[in-house]
């Protein structure tokens, strides 16, 4: 079957205090928006169209940054979630399939639990996801004749006896396109906000004789954030999950609570991840490396069988192939460490390839920033470069060039070659002792 997903996204997110529309705050490193078109993604829906208003451009640019082929419509004034769902319907014409609406600020729901949705529209018109309410609060109340859905009340329009029903509204529903823009056209706003009321669909459904059904999830998968408080629970619950979905996929964490993972970080079985490790958008990590305690990855991959950290730092670019090595007080950026190539200690290499089996030695600097421009520095395969030395790119060191320790390189390095930059050492035999022993005398004088 054809689906069609329409992501409400236009409202204000006034509780929120925020400069920022709602749906842009981020979870896991992510816009909340990014983690419902992930759902609808992995349900293959043919068209996402995502529905703006408060912030509309910002959200937009987000929407197109996740996918270039979701569509954004204007909801211009918030005259409510059924009048949200209308802005979609041109872009609905002659869809022949189901539309499921999601929310953006709702961003666990589940593709399996969508599909069972889907499979219920076997024998309903209308399935909507509802939850067992630990507090009711303000969410909808959905009226249940047995597994017949009658209505869903809004909280503000309900009776004390309504209000009673702890079974709610996720918001998520799930209908035929054609059925869904013609149940809307009936939808007035006389309601306690004056709005019109997606919700407002399923009794007019009920009153043509349209069986209607709900689904149950946890109240954990329909999460939606409102507060900044309620994003610090999302950012919780998101971690949890990521933390046991690494240990079931055969990640060792060795402090679970103490690592943080992105929206979309990939970790190969056998790894293994000390305490304290941040993981930002866009990091691979293969099968068998170590990432020690403390180190910050963001935007790089990191071949099989490489140990990075403890207190690592790689940025965006940053590429390690098979069993090398990154130690402590390491900052990798742009660059690409070649099989067996080794960064152990209080280095920055920026813009490079470090070609394989070469040693970076401790305090080593590749400057790539002249101030204006970034330039490229190429180390061949088994470099050595003495500690605290400064490449100042660009600059090359071809195979088996060796850098003597403290150099400054502002020359190409021919293969082999060895390369030394730096005052020549001068000792003068007894006059050390000499020199300690005048300064001594000189104190002991004034005193
Ligand atoms: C809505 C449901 C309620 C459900 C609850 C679940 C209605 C009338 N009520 O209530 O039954 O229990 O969600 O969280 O649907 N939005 C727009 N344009 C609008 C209004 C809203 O895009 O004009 C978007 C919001 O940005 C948000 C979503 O729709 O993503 C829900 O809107 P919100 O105002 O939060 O609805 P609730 O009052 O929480
Ligand atoms: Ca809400």
């Amino acid at each position: 079957m054809n689906i069609a997903t329409v992501i409400l996204a236009a409202g204000q997110g006034s509780r929120m205090k925020s400069d920022l529309p709602k749906v842009l705050h981020k979870i896991a490193g992510a816009p909340m928006l990014w983690h419902t078109m992930q759902c609808a993604a992995q349900i293959e829906a043919e068209k996402t169209i995502v529905v703006v208003g408060h912030g509309g451009e910002a959200t937009s640019d987000a929407a197109l940054e996740y996918s270039a082929d979701a569509k954004i419509v204007w909801q211009v004034e918030q005259n409510g979630t059924g009048h949200a769902v209308q802005q979609a319907k041109n872009d609905l014409e002659g869809f022949e399939g189901d539309v499921v609406v999601l929310y953006g600020d709702t961003p666990f729901v589940k593709p399996e639990t969508l599909q069972k949705m889907l499979a219920a529209r076997d024998r309903n018109s209308l399935v909507v996801l509802g939850f067992e309410a630990a507090n009711p609060g303000g969410y909808g109340r959905l009226q249940m004749n047995g597994d017949s859905l009658e209505a869903i009340l809004e909280a503000k329009d309900c009776t004390p006896e309504q209000l009673r029903i702890t079974f709610c509204n996720s918001g998520v529903i799930c209908a035929p396109a054609s059925l869904l823009f013609s149940l809307l056209e009936d939808v007035g706003n006389d309601n306690a906000n004056g709005e019109v009321y997606l919700t407002d669909i399923i009794a007019i459904a009920r009153a043509r004789d349209l069986p209607c059904t709900a689904i149950t999830c946890s109240e954990a998968e329909t999460l939606g954030v409102n507060s900044r408080q309620n994003l610090a629970q999302a950012e919780a619950v998101f971690q949890q999950n990521a933390r046991t979905a690494a240990m079931e996929n055969g990640v060792t964490l060795t402090a679970p609570d103490t690592v943080h993972f992105a929206f979309d970080t990939h970790i190969g079985r056998d790894t293994i991840i000390e305490p304290n490790v941040f993981f930002g958008l866009e990091v691979t990590i293969e099968s068998g490396a170590t990432i020690r305690a403390f180190s910050h990855l963001e935007g790089c991959h990191v071949a099989r069988n490489c140990v990075v950290g403890p207190y690592a730092r790689l940025r965006p670019g940053a590429e390690l192939d098979l069993g090398a090595k990154v130690g402590n007080f390491v900052e990798i950026k742009a660059a690409q460490i070649e099989a067996g190539a080794k960064v152990n200690h209080l280095s920055y290499v920026g813009d490079a390839r470090v070609g394989e089996g070469s040693n970076i030695g401790a305090g080593t600097i590749f400057c790539n920033y002249d101030g204006v421009n970034k330039h490229h520095t190429e180390i061949g395969k088994r470099v050595f470069i003495g500690s605290n030395s400064a490449l100042v790119a660009p600059v090359s060191i071809a195979d088996d060039g060796f850098v003597a320790t403290g150099s400054v390189v502002t020359a190409d390095v021919p293969e082999g070659a060895l390369a030394i930059a730096r005052a020549r050492l001068v000792i003068k035999p007894g006059l050390g002792k000499r020199m300690m022993d005048r300064l001594k005398a000189a104190k002991a004088a004034k005193k």
